[in-house]
């Protein structure tokens, strides 16, 4: 597997350094607050555990499933809602968890749509952000990383539902994927 990674653009140790200062933030920010964290799966998994045990404040955790991607590795433009919350959030401070902001299509959609569920307040953490291939804007409270506009993979970021497992997060041979 290790062998399709053209280079390692983020290790273990950046990774988690990063979610340390992500999470003491949200921390002191959701103090008080009834704060909800809401992952989107599947690419969120990892970020959404770790970033949950550098949170010091009680908080409760749900998921969404949406699809955008397929097996392909540009937006097709469509959203569709595969798994919807398993709670109410009305009155709840929703902290909407992401892997990576792409185009801001997926997130858009799922931002208003949650909007409609009437939180008390609703953000976005992301753990990384392309800014480069925007399209719909967005904003993003906590962010991560910006990266290049390369297709990256690990640490919960798929091709084709693989490589999700590498625990560092790095950059796919294109040979892979053309
Ligand atoms: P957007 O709607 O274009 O912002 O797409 C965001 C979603 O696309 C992310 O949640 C990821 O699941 C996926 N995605 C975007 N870029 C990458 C990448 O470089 N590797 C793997 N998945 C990606
Ligand atoms: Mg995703």
């Amino acid at each position: 597997m290790r062998d399709h990674i053209k280079k390692i653009l983020l290790d273990e140790e950046k990774i988690s350094e990063k979610i340390k200062e992500l999470g003491s933030l949200i921390s002191r920010d959701y103090e008080g607050k009834d704060l909800v964290l809401v992952g989107v799966l599947k690419g969120s998994v990892m970020f959404m555990a770790d970033l949950l045990k550098e949170i010091t404040i009680p908080c409760c955790m749900d998921f969404m499933a949406v699809s955008s991607y397929g097996n392909s590795t540009t937006s097709s433009g469509v959203v569709r809602i595969l798994k919807d919350l398993d709670f109410e959030i009305e009155g709840k401070d929703v902290l909407v968890v992401e892997d990576i902001i792409d185009s801001g299509i997926t997130l858009k959609y799922l931002m208003e749509y949650l909007k409609g569920r009437k939180p008390n307040s609703l953000e976005i953490v992301c753990l990384l952000d392309k800014p480069e291939r925007r399209k719909a804007e967005i904003g993003v409270k906590y962010k991560g990383f910006s990266v290049p506009d390369e297709f990256l993979v690990g640490y919960g970021l798929d091709y084709a539902e693989k490589y999700r497992n590498l625990p560092f997060i790095g950059v796919l041979k294109e040979e892979i994927y053309k």
